[in-house]
């Protein structure tokens, strides 16, 4: 099904929340020190939402532009990023904002991950951080400008470890 599809570069993000019609990201909607947004992405050609797959799931958050590491914001804009939100841990929605450190908490094993820094993880279990998405801006909302830089979610030789 095309809500299965997997996010290509040129898709729209939109806001994961809210129903009713996709509601696109724009740049000016997201402020330094705000909670990261959760959001899917869209195909700009049918704007099919692609919802029905958790690997989509991305969250974008703002920082001032100085506070992010050089590599990090070469792939954002105007201080916006976008990581893939599935926990590299055993695959959860990192999903809370930990205020104080400006990072993301996956809630299964308090997983923290150092957005600004390219989602290096702080705290708890998960093996790397959360691959980044590159974004730009085109038509005034948010935009995938490539695919995820590394693979999303949980690695196969890691899910093959825990089994034995
Ligand atoms: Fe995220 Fe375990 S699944 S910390």
């Amino acid at each position: 099904t095309p809500e299965k599809e997997p996010l290509k570069p040129g898709d729209i993000l939109v806001y994961a929340q809210g129903g009713g019609e996709p509601k696109p990201i724009r740049p000016e909607e997201l402020k330094p020190g705000d909670p990261f947004v959760l959001a899917y992405p869209m195909d700009p050609k049918t704007k099919v939402v692609k919802s029905g797959e958790a690997k989509n799931t991305v969250l974008v958050v703002r920082y001032k532009p100085e506070e992010l590491s050089p590599e990090v914001a070469q792939n954002g804009v105007e201080g916006i990023v976008a990581y893939s939100a599935v926990c590299t841990h055993l695959g959860c929605i990192v999903s809370q904002w930990v205020a104080d450190k400006k990072a993301a908490l996956c809630p299964c094993h308090g997983g923290i991950y150092d957005l600004a820094r390219g989602a290096r993880v702080i705290a708890g279990p998960p093996p790397r951080p959360v691959p980044q998405l590159p974004l730009k801006v085109e038509g005034g909302v948010l935009v995938a400008a490539g695919e995820f830089l590394g693979e999303v979610g949980v690695k196969a030789e890691a899910a093959f470890y825990r089994h034995v």
